[in-house]
């Protein structure tokens, strides 16, 4: 369960405008619509030269997925704050989500920043911009609008950093990548928190600063034709991520294959989805590629077919992939 923090907008002034409405928050609701962006710098020129320091690397993406990113003007109208209860990976809290959770999603993204000997400064060089804040609480939303040109943030880390993100929390490290304190946590946190939170924690000899970011995304999809033996094809969109059978059979799709035999008792019926009646078996014309691999139990159990997989093991849009699949309902019954 969450609860959303912001739940409605409506146009003001500069195009912006939020509403704060929520039964969970006590204090009283207040809203600043900022009349320009804000640049802020709040540190004078403090550095030694460290460029010979290798910061700690990234791991490397297989799919882009900046490739899914939203547009500037579509973050600042999905961003929105949720009231989460405790979990096992999580504190309670108020976290970042999305206003569209069907469609889209928010990533989390971690950028360096290194002090560059160009830029003559000890800033960050972040624009940021408040969506929503003005409360008491401090509570809010403040994403980047920009990188300051020259900045230390555009002079380091300008692909990674972009228009529409919002700071989640920041790490000093040192040039082996070690972190030196706790991180600087600004997850929902109006403009004015925000800044405050990270000029009063982050030292001004900073060298290197990771910086975490939830960035909003569109959720990569997967067009899917279905064949049917005697229908016409259909097709329907399956979200990267989701198995194959279980979509399949919401949209209303009949799976079940009267001619398959169960591999563990030899008789009919379905496993629900445990990988032993191949009931679910569909043959993949096009786009297998866009399917998980296949476990060593559906290799041995199809390896006399190999189109076939068991739908019910089966991911779509593998590795975050779109693409279009065609596959056929059945296959036992094409003849
Ligand atoms: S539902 Fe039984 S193998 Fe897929």
């Amino acid at each position: 369960m969450s609860t959303s923090y912001f739940s409605s907008r409506r146009p003001l002034l500069c195009s912006l405008l939020l509403l704060f409405s929520n039964s969970h928050i006590v204090s009283p609701l207040y809203l600043t619509i900022p009349s320009q962006r804000r640049r802020w710098q709040p540190f004078s020129v403090l550095y030694s030269s460290s460029s010979s320091s290798k910061p700690p690397s990234e791991p490397a993406a297989v799919v882009d997925m900046n490739v899914y990113n939203v547009p500037y003007e579509t973050a600042v109208e999905q961003w929105t704050a949720e009231l989460l209860p405790q979990t096992a990976m999580q504190e309670e809290g108020i976290y970042l989500g999305v206003r569209d959770k069907k469609n889209t999603m928010a990533d989390t993204v971690s950028c360096l920043i290194r002090k560059a000997p160009s830029t003559n400064s000890g800033g960050l060089g972040i624009e940021l911009f408040e969506i929503a804040g003005g409360r008491q609480d401090g509570v809010g939303i403040t994403i980047v609008s920009g990188l300051v040109p020259g900045g230390n943030a555009a002079a380091t880390a300008a692909a990674c950093i972009l228009p529409g993100d919002s700071l989640v929390s920041l790490e000093v490290l040192d040039p082996q990548g070690k972190v030196f304190f706790d991180p600087i946590v600004t997850e929902c946190l109006g403009y004015d928190k925000t800044v405050e939170a990270i000029a009063s924690q982050l030292p001004s000899d900073w060298q290197i600063i990771k910086v975490t970011v939830k960035r909003l995304r569109r959720k990569p999809k997967v067009t899917v034709e279905l064949q049917f033996p005697q229908d016409e094809p259909v097709s329907i969109e399956i979200f990267a991520g989701e198995n194959l059978r279980r979509a399949m059979l919401v949209r209303g799709v009949k799976l079940n294959d009267e001619l398959a035999r169960r591999f563990d008792s030899g008789g009919s019926g379905n496993c629900g989805a445990e990988g032993t009646c191949a009931t679910c078996v569909v043959s993949v014309v096009q786009g297998a590629h866009l399917l998980s691999p296949q476990g060593l139990q559906e290799q041995q159990i199809l390896q006399k077919n190999p189109r076939w997989r068991m739908a019910c093991k089966a991911t779509v849009g593998y590795r975050q992939q779109e693409g279009q699949l065609k596959i056929r309902i059945n296959p036992r019954q094409w003849v």
